[in-house]
């Protein structure tokens, strides 16, 4: 029997997720005076959440983008300070930072504050950057501690630890807004044969946003699900997944064209973001939208 693919099913939780957030009331059409952190910028998802924020701030804002890929941030940075917003005057810094290392996210931190204007109102932190791990190999065959650490240091770690950090620098104060999203997955929910480093992380990154979000009732914390996004990070899941199965279904959505881009799945991320209705730590998944 084939199985489902990761990402492609949806949850079945909807409802319960989206309508108990904040007073509802007409959606927002813009995030406000933000200073905005974007995790894994240099591509796929996280560049289209870039794109999409800087036209969703108000001027005065600030975007940090981070990720490994000097040269890749650059190119999205020149982009961006060419749009509307970047003439306008939207800062755009960038943090070439790993941050599977501590000194990366002292970085990203130390960026985030130097950006920061005391009359921004809006604290918005997308922890998207992650890793696929070896999905050439069955969870039986994972006997090394050190890769398995190395996996969940930087997939669960550094997003605690990042978050952390910015809810730190930027405490709850009168008249800010505070908002973490974390890039999550129906992996987080579901398990998949071959998949023990990806959905192991997923679901523990889930719960760290969940635990956050019963521990500040201030913050709004969103665990979003993209769906199956036709990115580099599919082409792998695509080339090296053990399960046939899973590989398999993986190969027919690319083949069959259902795959979503990162911009359609993205625009629906920033319609939940601004509408502002979800209960903070769901699990919002993009069928659900
Ligand atoms: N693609 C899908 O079908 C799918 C489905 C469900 C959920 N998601 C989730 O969506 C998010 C984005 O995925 P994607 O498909 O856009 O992945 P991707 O194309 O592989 O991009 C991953 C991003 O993370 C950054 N990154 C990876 N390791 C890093 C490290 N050690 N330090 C800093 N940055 C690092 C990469 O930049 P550098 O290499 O430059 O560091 C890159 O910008 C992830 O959380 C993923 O789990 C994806």
């Amino acid at each position: 029997m084939r199985r489902a693919c990761p990402s492609l099913q949806s949850t079945g939780r909807s409802g319960s997720s989206r309508c108990s957030g904040t007073m509802a009331g007409p959606a927002s059409t813009d995030l406000g005076r933000a200073l905005c952190v974007i995790t894994g910028a240099s591509r796929g998802f996280g560049r289209a959440i870039a794109r999409d924020m800087s036209r969703l701030v108000k001027p005065g804002s600030a975007l940090v983008l981070t990720a490994r890929s000097a040269e890749d941030l650059r190119s999205l940075q020149v982009e961006l300070a060419e749009s509307e917003a970047g003439r306008a005057g939207l800062l755009l810094r960038c943090v070439a930072a790993d941050l599977s290392r501590q000194d990366g996210l002292e970085s990203i931190v130390r960026a985030a504050k130097e950006a920061f204007c005391e009359d921004m109102d809006h604290v918005v932190l997308v922890n998207n950057a992650a890793s696929l791990g070896d999905v050439s190999r069955l969870a039986s065959s994972f006997s090394d501690l050190t890769e398995v650490d190395s996996y969940l240091s930087l997939n669960v770690g550094s997003a605690l630890c990042l978050t952390a950090a910015v809810l730190q620098a930027f405490p709850r104060r009168a008249g800010r807004r505070r908002c973490v999203v974390n890039v999550t997955s129906l992996c987080a929910l579901q398990p998949f044969s071959s998949w023990v480093l990806y959905c192991t992380g997923k679901a523990a990154r889930e719960m760290t946003f969940r635990v956050l979000a019963e521990e500040e009732p201030d913050l709004r914390v969103l665990n979003y699900s993209p769906g199956p996004l036709d990115t580099a990070m599919q082409a792998q899941a695509r080339s090296t997944t053990a399960d046939p199965g899973v590989r398999e279904s993986f190969l027919d959505m690319f083949a069959g064209g259902r795959l979503l881009s990162c911009e359609a799945s993205c625009a629906k991320l920033m319609t939940v973001l601004l509408e502002d209705r979800y209960t903070s730590g769901a699990h919002v998944d993009v069928y659900e939208l």
